[in-house]
């Protein structure tokens, strides 16, 4: 009990909320959770409480502000069908990378599945060293603790595996079709809706992962980018015209990642990696450390790798960036 009010009563009328997507009478509410009106109006006074927009009137009744959910543990828990993923969660108002947050974690013996969010990061971070544009209450930013059976040198199967589950967490709440750029950006068109940065420790003796921190920052709200990323980025709000909850958002994308877990040794998944693949069949310019140069890319491999033909002939590209506007980092 918290103040009189039963957490769980609070979290399935916030989850009923975000459901109906409109406007549902106390007495709807009263019904479905099994609950009486009292108990219903105590609960909606709580959530407000806690900073969740809930507009009340006569007529139409109750109606969360749509894509103002801020993210919270019980609103997560209240979509999870998982065991392991997102069981254990920690919700940061303001951190500087969920990413780092997890690996002191991880490093600390912090269990599989474990989830770190925020609702805003001061120094989000993407791969080769880049910032994340992670601003207050405008997207998922988040990272799982996992603790996979898996040798290194496989390790980016992890992130394809990553991108396909966040591409189908989105698409089932979005009437969006989600592609991915290998390997680990998801563009709906020919912007960037979200980035993926795995990091991993490592066990020498036996030269698989010890654990890996998987970071996702998925653009979610309806809102205009900065002029730099303007013609790069895109948001789920933007895309489908509505706003969607972050907190749905997160659940879902655990509840496709557990799903998916029991294919990373197999690699299932690279079906459909490939099927969603944006790059496959185009022109590309690789980013590969220093070197720069442009190729066709023909398929992904079985491994996640990128199988490009450039002038010395095919070969397939287990790490670095490819652009599919031929400037670099887009
Ligand atoms: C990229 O686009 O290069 C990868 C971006 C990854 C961003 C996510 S947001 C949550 C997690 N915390 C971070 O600092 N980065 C990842």
């Amino acid at each position: 009990m918290d103040g009189g009010m039963n957490v769980a009563t609070r979290e399935q009328v916030l989850a009923a909320l975000i459901e109906a997507q409109g406007a549902v009478s106390g007495e709807w509410l009263a019904r479905r959770l099994g609950i009486t009106r009292n108990s219903v109006w105590k609960a909606i006074a709580r959530l407000r409480e806690e900073g969740y927009a809930i507009e009340g009137t006569t007529n139409r009744g109750y109606r969360l502000t749509a894509g103002r959910d801020p993210v919270s543990a019980g609103a997560i828990r209240a979509f999870l069908h998982t065991r392991a993923f997102g069981q254990e969660i920690e919700v940061h108002a303001r951190i500087d990378s969920t990413n780092t947050r997890a690996k002191a974690l991880a490093m600390q013996g912090a269990p599989h599945g474990t989830l770190i969010c925020a609702r805003e990061q001061a120094s989000g971070r993407g791969r080769f060293g880049r910032a994340f544009y992670s601003p207050a209450e405008s997207g998922v930013y988040m990272s799982l603790i996992l603790r996979p059976q898996l040798p290194a040198e496989r390790s980016v199967l992890l992130t394809s595996m990553t991108a396909v589950a966040v591409a189908r967490a989105i698409e089932h709440l979005a009437d969006v079709e989600v592609k991915i750029k290998w390997v680990n950006d998801l563009f709906i068109g020919d912007r960037k809706v979200c980035g993926i940065l795995c990091e991993a420790g490592m066990d020498f003796e036996s030269g698989q992962l010890e654990y890996a921190v998987v970071g996702i920052g998925v653009n979610t709200a309806r809102a205009a980018f900065p002029a730099e990323l303007a013609a790069v980025a895109t948001s789920v709000g933007n895309a489908c015209g509505s706003d969607v909850s972050n907190n749905r958002l997160i659940a879902e994308i655990c509840n496709e990642m557990e799903a998916l877990y029991p294919e990373l040794a197999s690699g299932e998944f690279m079906a459909e990696s490939r099927a969603r693949s944006n790059v496959v069949g185009r022109r590309v310019m690789v980013a590969r450390g220093e070197e720069r140069f442009t190729a066709t890319a023909l398929d992904i491999d079985e491994q996640g790798g990128l199988v490009v033909r450039t002038e010395a002939g095919v070969e397939t590209l287990r790490s670095g960036e490819v652009s599919i506007r031929m400037e670099e980092g887009q």
